[in-house]
């Protein structure tokens, strides 16, 4: 017989709040059963996917990201080692990308650090050369992820 947890107790060993447990399963990364008297409970190895959310989101990967990979996986056991070595290196692009892009913003930085004039025409930090104007109107540099 499998051992089924309150929200309060997972909430306390995951280390989450109860209402982060209600978002998380919204979201479809964690779910749950009901009681005959409609009260949540979660198997034991939510705790292994609580933790393969946390430390995913811990690296900057979006829960769409994370629901991504979950649903990979089978529903019937925790997320393993060998799970979260595969799962995380489909995001090691990624990531070695944005690493490489907040490295840019950065180093143009140091030309702007007292300045604070963020002009169109001259500073580097601002859309250079009109560049992203080709791919549309509104922010152009928001991070993906
Ligand atoms: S803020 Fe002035 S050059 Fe960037």
């Amino acid at each position: 017989m499998t051992t089924l947890l309150t929200p309060s107790q997972v909430a306390e060993r995951a280390g989450v709040t109860v209402s982060a447990l209600h978002f998380y399963e919204r979201e479809g990364l964690i779910t749950s059963t009901r009681t005959a008297g409609n009260q949540r409970r979660y198997r034991r190895d939510v705790l292994r996917r609580l933790a393969f959310i946390r430390t995913s989101q811990r690296v900057g990967i979006s829960l769409a990201q994370i629901r991504d990979a979950l649903a990979t996986l089978p529903l019937d056991r925790a997320p393993t080692k060998a799970d979260w070595s595969r799962l995380s290196q489909r995001w090691r692009a990624a990531l070695d990308e944005r690493i490489a892009r907040l490295q840019r913003l950065r180093d143009d930085l140091d030309g702007c650090i007292g300045c604070g004039c963020l002009s169109l025409r001259t500073c580097r930090l601002q859309n250079p050369q009109d560049a992203l104007a080709s791919e549309g109107p509104g922010p152009r540099l928001l991070d993906p992820l």
